[in-house]
């Protein structure tokens, strides 16, 4: 157990003894559990994390736009586009994801280690239902997209394979997400092709520089953002578990995110054709303001410029078009090969520089009284994921449309955008328009057709509520043999029992 004077001694070193001020009056359980946290954290460390958060806080808000001569919209070469590539190329980068799932190089990989405070739930993101008529958590939804594509890819190439699903969580989602894999059967996934790994936790820092006691036995500790995980990778060696299944290539995406395609063929097939080694999903920006990063190029190299490092004069520049000329948003969705992953952890992790969150933590206060604030107070520093682009050697972009692969979970329905509500909304008017274009007929409950309305405004719910097991389609495929020429009162959810009695009543 560590000692009490090793720990404080190390704490003067970091000028942070002030966490060791309520040790005297703790009970023994909670003053060994309160030595073994701060042993942990390593004096010079600690010293550097604290007057970095502080420097960079008082550096705020942040640096100054870029000026528009370094920078540049990425190469049309370099992007591809899903929407408007001619369907030839499309069905190309299509057949290549799936030679290459049915090879069993592509792995999926989950940042699910975030701890979701606009949200506001006490469990993980992934745990959470947006109200879908069939109840279904986003995890359960992302497992059944890894059991279609691995059957679209095996019903092509006759050879059945696996899409390996890691997992990044962090101490605050690890417990829950296990269990709740566990009380459901890991969705019918192998549970040897689940791996789940945990991000590394830094203390949240006051603006004076020093950490934060959250509880008078425990300083408050936040995760190194998704870009923690490089050092994750590292730490429990999960590209070496990757080597050992022969995988190559991983689809790294966000755990809110509503319609994400996991292990998308056509983006998978186009970063494989393109011998790119890190690649990027984005969507077209909505309009100049939208607080979203946009991938570019600054001083030659491709990097995601947030929309903070935007002058307002370039975030409405306009190309020949008529289209914004940094138009590409980031949706954090990513495309790397492992041999990029491995020189990232090797090589580049020390140097990517941590971007500082200002945030509301909670805090015990000089009397030891717990406070919840009300305006931010503490600094958490985190990485980025797409902090690694500029140390690519060949990036592409790879356009998509919103309405079909983007709709993240953000807020409360207190929000008006990235709630509970859009992203249910985004899910069922996708799923109706595959209806739609499949050949379905909606009714009312008293047998009258509904409007069809196959382009809805984006908040705005569809004549017809239909939801489709990702098990039946994955991205609105092979829907005809159930939904042709048929009609269907509202509300309906295609699962794959509904499925296969349309296919015995049509035979
Ligand atoms: P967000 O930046 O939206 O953060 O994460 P969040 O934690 O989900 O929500 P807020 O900001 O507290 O409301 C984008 C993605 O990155 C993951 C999240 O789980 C989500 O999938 N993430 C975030 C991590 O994996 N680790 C982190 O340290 C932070």
């Amino acid at each position: 157990m560590a000692s009490e004077r090793d720990v404080r001694a190390g704490l003067q070193r970091a000028g942070q003894e002030h966490l060791l001020r309520f040790c005297a009056e703790l009970a023994p359980g909670e003053r060994a559990g309160l030595l073994a946290e701060l042993a942990q954290l390593e004096p010079e460390a600690l010293r550097e994390h604290c007057q970095r958060a502080a420097a960079a806080c008082a550096r705020a808000p942040g640096p100054p736009p870029f000026p528009a001569a370094r920078l540049r919209p990425l190469p049309p070469e370099r992007v591809g586009s899903a929407s408007r590539a001619d369907p030839e190329a499309r069905r190309l980068w299509e057949e290549e994801g799936f030679r290459q799932i049915a090879l069993n190089k592509v792995a999926v990989l989950l940042l699910a280690g975030g701890q979701g405070t606009r949200l506001g739930v006490t469990y993980p993101k992934g745990m959470y239902r947006v109200g879908l008529p069939s109840q279904k958590t986003l995890y359960q939804l992302q497992a059944e997209r890894i059991r279609r594509v691995e059957q679209l890819a095996y019903e092509r190439h006759g050879s059945p394979c696996t899409v390996p699903w890691y997992i990044m969580t962090s101490e605050f989602t690890l417990g829950p997400t296990t269990e709740f894999f566990k009380e459901h059967n890991f969705f019918h996934l192998d549970p040897a092709n689940v791996v789940m790994f945990e991000q590394r936790l830094l203390p949240a820092v006051g603006f004076d520089g020093r950490a934060i006691l959250e509880r008078k036995d425990k300083v408050a500790m936040a995760p190194d953002g998704n870009g923690g995980l490089y050092r994750a990778l590292a730490d429990h060696q999960v590209l070496e578990d990757m080597a050992r299944r022969g995988v190559e290539f991983v689809h790294v995406y966000c755990v809110d995110n509503i319609l994400v395609k996991l292990a998308d063929p056509a983006f998978i097939g186009f970063c494989v054709l393109q011998g790119a080694d890190c690649g990027a999903k984005v969507v077209e920006k909505a309009y100049p303001e939208e607080p979203v990063g946009v991938v570019c190029q600054v001083d030659g190299l491709p990097q995601v410029v947030e929309y903070s490092e935007l002058s307002p004069e370039t975030a409405t520049l306009r190309a020949p078009g008529g289209k914004l000329l940094y138009s590409a948003g980031n949706i954090c969705n990513h495309f790397f090969t492992c041999s990029f992953l491995q020189t990232i952890c090797r090589e580049f992790e020390p140097l990517l520089t941590p971007h500082v969150a200002v945030k509301k933590v909670p805090y015990v206060d000089e009397e030891g009284n717990l406070v919840k604030p009300l305006k931010p107070n503490g600094i958490k520093m985190e990485k980025f994921v797409f902090d690694v682009i500029p140390f690519a050697k060949s990036f592409v972009a790879f356009e998509v449309l919103r309405e079909e692969e983007f709709a993240p979970l953000k807020n409360s329905d207190c929000a008006a955008r990235d709630s509970p509500s859009t992203t249910r909304q985004a899910l069922l008017a996708q799923h109706y328009r595959w209806a739609l274009r499949a050949g379905a007929c909606f009714l009312d409950a008293h047998g009258a057709r509904l409007p069809e309305l196959p382009c809805l405004p984006e908040t705005q719910d569809p004549p017809a509520i239909c939801e489709i097991s990702p098990l039946v389609s994955y991205s609105g495929e092979g829907l005809e043999v159930y939904l042709h020429k048929r009609e269907f009162q509202s509300p309906l959810v295609l699962d794959t029992d509904r499925a296969r009695a349309l296919l015995l009543q049509g035979s």
